[in-house]
């Protein structure tokens, strides 16, 4: 018998073991199977990050070629899927239509529940593949617009962006979009990686895990986060208007969206990353006055708030990446997701390998020895 201890929200448990993402909270380092996420940001590409995290090693070129050959393969929906998206209701949210979408497809798989890990790296390949369609295909519908199929000639990063405005990006916003790919793509056991692995553990199927990290995401603590950002952005109508706007919600113990962690007692490493390349886009788009904003947000939390270990975490500074992207506020999370589905299936694949099913105990703080009391005397 293992002796019980209570930990509220789990903070400090170990309960998982990976290979993919580490994190030092403290110094504000992150690695994917130890490469610091500034050198992927830097030189990778999504795609290539995925088969980092799935393989736990760097791809040769040939290997590379053949993952986004069979990737590229996932981009197109099943037979049928593109009407069943036309009959969604039109103002439905896009996380709920991800979450949807995502347990939907187990309904066009036709071995759903294996998870021997060949059938679990297909079907993880299926959904990353096909999740941006989706998306796409549904926030196309919403405006009145025909869906764009997807083009196999582009990377996953451009092939989103040709299929929700109908025309290629340019390379400097297909960079910008894959670095944001890159940095969401893994985080050691975070709240939806946790739920995907949990869920999983029960040997259920790749889809039950995909859909609950989903709903676990859209949280405004988790992923929701970054529209939350968007929010405060939009509600701050001025440089000027910044102080006391942050004081106030200081003054009243408010949460601001997109700082804090669990983990990170200093700057996130991806929050670095992402401010470099919001100032970029915000200059390059007339965005600055977003930009200045933030920083000014950030000057005035570094102030208050670093004394208690808060600071930028990643979803502080890609709200303004994607606003200038040309991301709509309520697709921030859904992109968010599409690139955090590599980090959640390479984690299904980790638990798969080896797996003991999850089951916590609570501690039980009601009362004892209570008398039923007949339902006339209640
Ligand atoms: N603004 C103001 N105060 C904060 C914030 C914040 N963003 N985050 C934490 N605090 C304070 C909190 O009020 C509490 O103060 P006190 O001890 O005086 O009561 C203390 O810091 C500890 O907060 P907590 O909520 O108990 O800490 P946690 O480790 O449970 O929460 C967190 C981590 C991310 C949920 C929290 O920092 C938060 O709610 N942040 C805002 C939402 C956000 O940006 N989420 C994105 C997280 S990172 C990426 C992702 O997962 O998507």
């Amino acid at each position: 018998m293992t002796t019980a201890t209570f930990a509220k929200g789990l903070e400090g448990i170990v309960a998982a073991e990976t290979q993919m993402s580490f994190i030092n909270g403290q110094k504000g380092i992150l690695e994917y199977v130890g490469i610091a996420i500034g050198d992927l940001s830097s030189h990778s590409t999504f795609e290539e990050t995925v088969f980092l995290l799935w393989n736990l090693r760097l791809p040769t070129k040939s290997e590379l070629e053949a993952f986004t050959k069979s990737l590229r393969a996932n981009y197109a929906l099943p037979k049928g899927f593109n009407d069943r998206i036309r009959t969604l209701p039109k103002d439905a949210q896009p996380m709920h239509v991800l979450r949807t979408l995502v347990s939907e497809l187990a309904l066009y798989d036709t071995n759903p529940n294996a998870n021997d890990l060949e059938a679990a790296r297909e079907k993880s390949l299926r959904v990353l593949g096909m999740a941006p369609t989706m998306v796409a295909a549904f926030d196309r519908y919403r405006r009145g617009l025909d869906a764009v199929a997807p083009d196999t000639s582009l990377t996953f990063a451009e092939n989103f962006m040709y299929m929700l405005n109908g025309e290629k990006p340019t390379e400097t916003m297909a960079r910008a979009f894959d670095i944001c790919m890159i940095l969401h793509a893994d985080h050691g056991l975070n709240n939806s990686t946790f739920t995907a692995r949990v869920i999983i553990s029960t040997l259920s199927d790749i889809y039950s895990a995909l859909t609950g990290a989903v709903g676990s995401l859209r949280g405004p603590l988790h992923g929701g986060a970054n529209e939350g950002v968007m929010h405060m952005l939009n509600e701050i109508p001025s440089l000027d208007a910044v102080e006391p706007y942050i004081m106030g919600k200081i003054e009243r113990k408010e949460k601001i969206m997109g700082f804090g962690h669990r983990v990170y007692k200093a700057k996130d490493p991806r929050a670095t990353d992402l401010q470099k390349l919001a100032k970029q886009l915000a200059e390059d788009t007339g965005n600055s006055d977003l930009y200045a904003k933030s920083n000014a947000i950030e000057k005035i939390m570094e102030r208050e708030l670093a004394a208690k270990g808060i600071y930028p975490n990643v979803d502080f500074y890609s709200a303004t990446t994607y606003h200038c992207i040309g991301l709509k506020l309520d697709l921030f999370t859904p992109m968010f997701a599409l690139s955090r589905l590599a980090g959640w299936s390479g984690h299904i694949l980790e638990q798969l390998d080896g797996n003991r099913l999850f089951r916590p105990t609570a501690q039980y703080v009601g009362p004892h020895d209570v008398p039923y009391t007949p339902m006339g005397d209640r």
